[in-house]
């Protein structure tokens, strides 16, 4: 396992911190000394999880969020800043996934996938980059999919919002990269978290036969991703799209 020394006294927020990639990037950050910060979409869940660190001696606050709320954002970015002071790095994981054929699906729902996973990630990272453009440093990864890349039956909400990341990434680069701060976008295939494996067997093992490596991504495989992405050893990588789904997806 990779030890990353420049992210001891870093700070990291985490928004869907509680989430299955959440939890698993907050572990990696923590073990190698990053102060975190996570938001997740109730209390409950933000302070088990604060909890559940703390017992594993990292150093962790969080408050619960409504990404997709500009109000609620804000007051969480706040309690970031003031707790630690600034951010280092920004993960923005939180999202929704949800299965619906386009012509059964009602307006409110696109606009709900949309707002938490499209709309959301704007929110924070607008509020969070002008600090790391004042001190000239930051990274920040955003959460692409193998829905957005390839497309996926039921997801047209869900893929719209994943192929939207990457051009995101791909073009925050030329506001932000002269000035020190860089940007990349991950794009997991089937990973073993809450969002996927509560699905059918059936829908699973037919998941398995289309993945080369014929098992699913564990969420700390995404999290060593992410850190080498947030790490100096990535100083000339931005804008880019990283696929990690055992083959399912090559030569993007
Ligand atoms: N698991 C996969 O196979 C997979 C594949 C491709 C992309 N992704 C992406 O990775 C990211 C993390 O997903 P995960 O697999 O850890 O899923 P997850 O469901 O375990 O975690 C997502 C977290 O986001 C939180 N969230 C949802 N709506 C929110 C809101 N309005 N405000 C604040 N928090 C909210 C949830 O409570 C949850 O804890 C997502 O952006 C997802 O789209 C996951």
């Amino acid at each position: 396992m990779a030890i990353y020394n420049e992210f001891k006294d870093k700070v990291a927020l985490v928004t869907g911190g509680a989430g299955g990639i959440g939890k698993a990037t907050v572990r990696k950050f923590g073990v190698n000394g990053c102060k975190i910060f996570i938001c997740d979409i109730n209390d409950e869940v933000v302070n088990k999880t604060i909890d559940e660190f703390k017992k594993e001696g990292i150093d962790i606050d969080g408050v619960s969020v409504d990404i997709a709320c500009e109000e609620s954002v804000k007051s969480m970015v706040d309690a970031c800043l003031k707790k630690y002071g600034k951010i280092d790095y920004l993960v923005a994981a939180a999202g929704i996934y949800k299965d619906r054929k386009l012509t059964e699906m009602s307006f409110e729902e696109w606009k709900q996938t949309i707002d938490i996973n499209l709309n959301g990630v704007f929110l924070v990272t607008h509020l969070v980059l002008p600090q790391m453009l004042e001190r000239k440093q930051g990274s920040i990864i955003v959460f692409g999919s193998q829905a957005g890349i390839r497309g996926s039956a039921l997801h047209t909400h869900y893929a719209a919002t994943k192929s939207a990341m990457q051009g995101f990434a791909r073009s925050l680069i030329y506001e932000v990269a002269a000035s020190g701060v860089r940007i990349n976008c991950v794009a997991p295939g089937v990973i073993r978290t809450p969002m996927t494996m509560n699905g059918s067997a059936e829908k699973l093992e037919k998941w398995l036969e289309t993945i080369p490596m014929r098992r699913f991504g564990e969420p700390e495989e995404v999290a060593n991703v992410i850190a080498f992405l947030l790490s100096d050893d990535a100083s000339y990588i931005v804008g880019q799209t990283i696929p990690i789904n055992g083959g399912s997806v090559v030569n993007t």
